[in-house]
């Protein structure tokens, strides 16, 4: 008999097709969102799951579901997942590192220069048919090139946005839990590691990549804000709860920071409605991962580590290294 598995949300069909050659898969191509009493009950009777950062994979439905052995997320990030939970129960937990590292580093940048030369305030203002004239002041923004590039979390995505901001004549400074190696400093453009009131109070813009948890709740809250330089931007790639939107909100509103980008939110999908307010936010769906290739190499990375988890003394389920 094939394992049974759960395809949490829709995915590539060549992935299900893929992983219907090993295990009896349910799938959820209509992407509809399962309650908790829902993902539940659907687990009850499988043994390993492909699930993304919208599923709440919690130590009560891990005891629901005794038969579960794999929880494989098809994110890089897993706070999603309780992991104490997951290793007493002796399920296995899986995330897709790497393939997504550039992809989410060019995001990141599409957000800063978005944010600080106003690029979608100005379209919004160019749709709606405002534009009659040239005007030597019309959305004056920051410059990108030459300022001080501040990186909070300097994981392997922090690092290859560090690596881009040579061509922009940046210097860098980084906070994170711990100092890296001199040669990987080297190679993120020379990145200086500081205390995070430091980084906050020295940089021009400020991009925020690393993980959530209990410890970087609100990383970012009405204090750490009053640090900025007034011309400062804020983009947030991580997780929502990293920022304080309540805070970041009052800051935009009186104009603490100049802007901010926001790929991802407190509460996501909900969105604070104050920001839909405001005209110095970028404010995108949580896509910063979101280029062809990387989506279907995210898909590809969460199939193959759940046939690793499920069936390993099964040779040829993996494509060769
Ligand atoms: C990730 O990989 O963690 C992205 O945020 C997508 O959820």
């Amino acid at each position: 008999m094939k394992p049974k598995i759960l395809m949490a949300r829709a995915v590539f069909p060549e992935v299900i097709a893929r992983l219907q050659q090993h295990f009896e898969v349910e799938s959820n191509q209509d992407d509809r969102i399962f309650s908790a009493a829902e993902l539940a009950e659907k687990l009850r009777d499988k043994d390993g799951v492909i699930a993304t950062a919208s599923e709440r994979i919690s130590a009560e439905l891990l005891s629901a579901c005794p038969r579960l052995k794999a929880v494989c997320n098809q994110a890089v990030g897993y706070n999603n997942i309780d992991v104490a939970a997951a290793t007493l129960a002796g399920v296995m937990v899986t995330n897709t590192p790497d393939v997504l590292n550039e992809t989410t580093a060019d995001f990141g940048w599409a957000l800063l220069m978005a944010t600080a030369r106003r690029v979608t305030e100005a379209e919004h203002w160019l749709r709606a048919g405002h534009w009659k004239q040239w005007r030597y002041d019309s959305f004056l923004g920051a410059d990108v090139h030459g300022a001080t590039l501040g990186i909070v979390g300097m994981g392997r995505i922090g690092q290859a946005i560090a690596r881009r901001s040579l061509g922009f004549d940046m210097q860098v400074l980084y906070h994170n839990r711990s100092r890296l190696a001199p040669e990987l400093e080297a190679r993120a453009n020379n990145a200086r590691y500081v205390g995070k009131e430091q980084l906050l109070r020295e940089a021009d813009h400020v991009i925020m990549v690393l993980p959530y948890s209990t410890e970087s709740h609100h990383t970012i809250g009405a204090t750490e804000l009053g640090w900025m330089k007034p011309g400062a931007t804020l983009v947030n790639l991580a997780r929502g709860g990293i920022v304080d939107d309540a805070a970041l909100i009052a800051a935009l509103r009186a104009k603490k920071i100049a802007a901010a980008g926001l790929d991802v939110f407190e509460n996501e999908p909900a969105l604070h409605p104050d920001f839909l307010t405001l005209s110095n936010v970028v404010l995108t769906p949580h896509i910063a991962s979101a280029s062809e290739p990387t989506r279907r190499a995210m898909a590809d990375c969460a199939a193959d580590n759940l046939l690793a988890a499920l069936l390993p003394e099964k040779e040829g389920v993996l494509p060769p290294n």
